[in-house]
């Protein structure tokens, strides 16, 4: 059987931040199948593609495609080679249509002056083609994650790509758009092309992955066939030790409320009510789940909770005070800590050092602060703490944080938002990108946090990290609260109804 790729000792040192990120690493993937690469963040799995794809020139090691040996230094000769690459991090333009998008770069020399609707009746040809429709006219900046990654997988497709990378594609999508994915994934091994599939999630890898490779460290551990590894022993591989799947918490012990949530409606970027007439409330001590398909108003939500978006109806009191139209700042003030679901765009700048992000939201405290300058060594103090207790791989206290890995960057903002204990947590998506074995630390660290009094509202499109980190779950449905369940006692199927938009009814 011929080999797609084969990777030979590949070594890559990054001087910048002092970390070999790739150690003498080998991999072999077989023509036509889906090959799962798999480790813990920072293991070195986007650098080794990235190599592959021609954006890093490795420092030693050979590169074979269809058994010869090629060289590749930059993407263009990745495409020539029938590569295509889906970044962890997307790299569409936001203020561009999908269809300007997937044919970027490709225009002029493939298709000369062809109108804008030619390379709108393209792109719906391809998506029919590889069952990923979409509105060849709608702008970036205004779709849900979902939809740039599919966009980014068709802008693949239609460089003809026979070996596709796909780099934690499923990281940003809701279970139904993961479930799309992976039929098209298997899909397209059928009809003979290679996917490099790079994902945290173990039993995605046992849909749809032929095999496994490992990788830890910067090394490789070794590659197995998915139908004889369990997930166990997956996990076990990447991280060097067992890693506990189940979260064993107290019960919770709520106290009072803090905050709640009277009669909101807030609308979505093209003024459509996104969240409508919505009420509940979150006490100290208990973590409430909010459970829902992706686009039923949970961004729209969280924004108007966290001083990011207006609301237009309707009041949001803290501990007893409206706090509706205050900034985000002020409500910071008042201790409300806020992951949210980009870390890129909102959670972090790439631009600055690790300090500086990790005390943006606190800069005015005294610790940090006197007469208006900042304190440089007790933000080196806070960033060395947070890098020591959160295990932030290769970060430097006053270093960049442009080259931390994708679920290294995660844990910076979850440093940040966890430190100071916050009075109210809203976590969005939090460990998204995240390794098993940082799962596991974030869901303690959450559990943690409320048991030391504060209030949790989690959200999340993992039903599994809502029912075993929540104590009340309620499902939002077109922005309006569905039900509500005890995550204790109710069925998945039951969930699922409510989730589909049907009310519960339960035979007396
Ligand atoms: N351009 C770069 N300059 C300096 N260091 C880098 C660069 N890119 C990556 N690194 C470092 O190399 C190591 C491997 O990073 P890489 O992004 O390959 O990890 P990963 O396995 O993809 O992790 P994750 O699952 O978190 O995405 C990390 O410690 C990272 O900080
Ligand atoms: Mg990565």
């Amino acid at each position: 059987m011929t080999n797609a790729v084969e990777l030979r000792n590949i070594t890559k040192f990054f001087p910048s931040s002092n970390v070999l990120a790739n150690n003498n690493v080998s991999l072999e993937v077989r023509q036509g199948e889906v090959h799962a690469l798999v480790g813990e963040n920072g293991a070195g799995k986007t650098t080794l593609m990235n190599i592959l794809y021609g954006l890093h020139p490795p420092d030693s090691g050979q590169i074979l495609v269809n058994g010869e040996e090629v060289q590749v230094t930059h993407p263009d000769d990745a495409i020539r080679l029938g590569i295509g690459m889906v970044h962890q991090h997307f790299k569409l333009v936001p203020s561009f249509t999908i269809a300007e998008n997937i044919m970027l770069g490709m225009e002029p020399n493939r298709y000369g002056l062809l109108q804008k609707r030619d390379e709108a009746e393209q792109v719906r040809a391809l998506a029919a083609r590889f069952g990923l429709p979409v509105d060849p006219n709608a702008r970036i900046r205004d779709l849900p994650v979902g939809m740039q990654q599919r966009v980014e997988i068709l802008k693949a497709l239609q460089r003809e790509a026979q070996i596709l990378i796909l780099d934690e594609p499923t990281a940003v999508l809701t279970p139904q758009e993961v479930k799309e994915l992976l039929a098209v994934v298997r899909n397209l091994a059928e009809r003979g092309r290679t996917i490099i599939f790079i994902t945290h999630k173990l039993v995605e890898v046992k849909d749809v992955a032929d095999r496994l490779s490992v990788m830890r460290g910067g090394r490789m551990m070794g590659t197995r066939d998915v139908a004889t590894t369990t997930i166990p022993e997956m996990a076990s591989m990447m991280v060097g030790r067992p890693v506990l799947l189940n979260l064993d918490k107290q019960p919770a012990r709520p106290g009072d409320v803090i905050f709640a949530c009277e009669d909101v409606t807030v609308s979505d970027a093209s003024g459509i009510p996104a969240v409508r007439h919505l009420s509940f409330e979150v006490r100290t001590g208990e973590v409430l789940g909010i459970a829902g398909v992706s686009g039923n108003g949970q961004t729209e939500l969280v924004e108007a909770i966290s001083g990011m978006r207006p609301i237009d109806g309707g009041r949001l009191c803290f501990a007893g005070q409206p706090i509706t139209h205050e900034s985000v700042g002020q409500r910071r003030n008042r201790g409300i800590a806020h992951i949210p679901e980009d870390r890129i765009k909102i959670g972090l700048n790439l631009q600055t050092n690790l300090d500086e992000n990790l005390v943006v939201s606190r800069y005015k405290w005294p610790e940090f602060n006197r007469l208006g300058f900042l304190i440089r060594s007790a933000m080196g103090r806070f960033a060395a703490s947070s890098i020591k207790q959160f295990s932030i791989a290769a970060a430097r206290p006053g270093g960049e944080i442009a080259t931390l890995s994708g679920g290294n960057l995660q844990k910076v903002v979850l440093a940040r938002e966890l430190a100071g204990n916050p009075r109210f947590v809203i976590a969005n998506q939090p460990t998204r990108g995240l390794d098993v074995g940082s799962i596991e630390f974030v869901h303690r660290a959450l559990i943690a946090a409320r048991d030391s009094g504060a209030a949790v509202l989690l959200v999340s499109v993992e039903l599994d990290e809502i029912m075993s980190l929540s104590d009340r779950v309620i499902v939002l449905y077109r922005g309006e609260i569905a039900g509500e369940v005890d995550p204790q006692t109710v069925t998945e199927e039951e969930i699922g109804l409510l989730m589909g938009g049907s009310r519960l009814v339960r035979n007396p």
